[in-house]
């Protein structure tokens, strides 16, 4: 089945501890999974662009910024975290939308020293977030999965012989949901 696809290193990033992060007010860039079901955030405003506001409010987003019109650190009232997913400038101007104290929180790569630098003297906190693959953690997230708590999203299902072609469109960075290797079909 499509939809039990491509949960498992992504899924890792919803599992968190309840209650630590209550009742803040989160600013990510939208995902597959509905980190909400988790328990962990109340608010969470997103960017992408306008062709996925329906589907990025169904996961979940209470606000949105089509990234394409707005720019969100000028439509979007302070928030204590900001989860990147783009980096560059994209990652530097998230500073200005964090509370003083707030934490950026980067995945694709760790925040390069001027951006470290910079949130320092203005009194944020920057942290760079990467996955670990663990068996229990993955089992449970199957569970969570199988009992309909977690709904991943597949974008597309690729032969493992087109895995180039796959990472060049996770690259491109603008992927509904995951992109899944199929290592049981063979490409033709
Ligand atoms: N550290 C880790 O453990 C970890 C884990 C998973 C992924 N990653 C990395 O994290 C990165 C993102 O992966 P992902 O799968 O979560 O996301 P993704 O599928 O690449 O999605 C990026 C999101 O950002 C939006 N976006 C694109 N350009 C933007 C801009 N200029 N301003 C604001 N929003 C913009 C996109 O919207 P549209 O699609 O509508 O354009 C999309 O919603 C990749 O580099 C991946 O390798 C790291």
């Amino acid at each position: 089945m499509p939809t039990t696809r491509g949960r498992p290193v992504a899924g890792r990033r919803g599992l968190r501890p309840r209650g630590g992060h209550l009742r803040r007010r989160v600013f990510q860039r939208w995902r597959s999974v509905d980190h909400r079901r988790s328990g962990v955030y109340t608010a969470v405003a997103a960017t992408a662009s306008g062709s996925n506001r329906e589907y990025v409010n169904s996961l979940g987003a209470d606000e949105f910024v089509d990234y394409r019109e707005q720019r969100f650190e000028t439509s979007v009232a302070p928030v204590h975290a900001v989860i990147d997913t783009v980096g560059g400038t994209v990652q530097q101007r998230s500073l200005d939308v964090l509370k003083r104290d707030g934490v950026l929180v980067a995945l694709p790569a760790d925040v390069p020293d001027e951006v470290k630098a910079e949130a320092e003297r203005r009194g944020k906190r920057t942290r760079y977030f990467s996955v670990e693959p663990n068996a229990d953690t993955l089992t449970k997230i199957s569970r969570l999965v199988a009992d309909g708590r977690v709904r991943p999203t597949v974008s597309s299902v690729y032969p493992l012989a087109e895995a180039r072609a796959a990472h060049e469109e996770g690259r491109a960075g603008h992927v509904r949901g995951k992109l899944v290797l199929d290592a049981t079909t063979v490409a033709s």
